[in-house]
């Protein structure tokens, strides 16, 4: 597989074009942003890090039953994915308040919720992400009836099975944000990534924060967080 030009660097990750229109590659970099890109910084080994976590999780998932866009990890920083149009879709599934949730509604941090929420943005940096609901995502053409059904069976399919995998880690997961894209057939697969820039995750017992709140909120302790949470995923896969 030959990696040909770059065709887009986010916040957080390249992608480049291979010699197969239907694959991309993707180099996951330290870069680290929040707010919106107003603070930046560099986590050490974390574009390592969110690329084999994300790729370790993702196969799981597709041997779950939710298909992904991934195919292949080629080395530390790079995978091999299946092309997508993006859904310009944030969805957000919460167990316990925190974040953005519980600014917004009044409730500490840390209440768990007798069944999961999902929340949809619209993925747009201009307009901040803004929180939007399923109605605003037709009316903006962001997706059909049919695919958003799709997508909230599967973001909370993926719930389901990461919160059991966590769990066995001793790692209670809070939320998370996932993004969908559509091959070039129309399916709907998994995509972007599932890291710890993308989930809060506590530790169970101590409740010590193993994510990226711990660079949003200035915590320190931020590479360690990164390296503690990998351990626990591969002493558990
Ligand atoms: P929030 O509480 O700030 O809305 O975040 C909810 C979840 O989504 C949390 O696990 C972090 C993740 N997230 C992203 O992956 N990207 C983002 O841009 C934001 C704001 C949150």
């Amino acid at each position: 597989m030959e990696k040909l030009q770059q065709l887009y660097e986010g916040k957080a990750k390249k992608v480049f074009a291979t010699d197969d229109p239907e694959l991309l590659i993707v180099e996951y970099k330290d870069d680290a942003t929040a707010f919106n890109g107003l603070k930046k910084g560099t986590i050490h080994g974390k574009g390592v890090i969110n690329n084999q976590m994300s790729n370790r999780l993702m196969a799981k998932l597709e041997s779950a039953g939710v298909p992904t866009h991934y195919v292949k990890e080629l080395n530390q920083r790079e995978t091999l994915v299946k092309k997508v149009r993006i859904v310009p879709l944030e969805v957000i599934i919460r167990n316990i308040a925190a974040g953005s949730f519980s600014k917004r509604y009044g409730v500490e941090e840390g209440v768990v919720f007798e069944q999961p929420t999902i929340e949809f943005s619209y993925k747009n940096d201009d307009l901040g992400d803004p929180l939007i609901n399923t109605y605003h995502a037709l009316a903006l053409k962001l997706a059909t009836p049919a695919e958003i059904e799709t997508i909230k069976k599967y973001a909370f399919q993926v719930n389901d099975f990461l919160r059991a995998f966590w769990k066995s880690c001793g790692v209670t997961l809070v939320d998370f944000k996932l993004e969908f894209g559509r091959l070039s057939d129309g399916t709907i697969v998994l995509a972007d990534e599932i890291s710890p820039d993308t989930c809060r995750l506590w530790d169970s017992k101590t409740g010590e924060k193993l994510d990226k709140d711990r660079f949003r909120r200035d915590m320190g302790g931020v590479e360690e967080a990164y390296a503690e949470i990998m351990n626990r995923l591969e002493t558990h896969l």
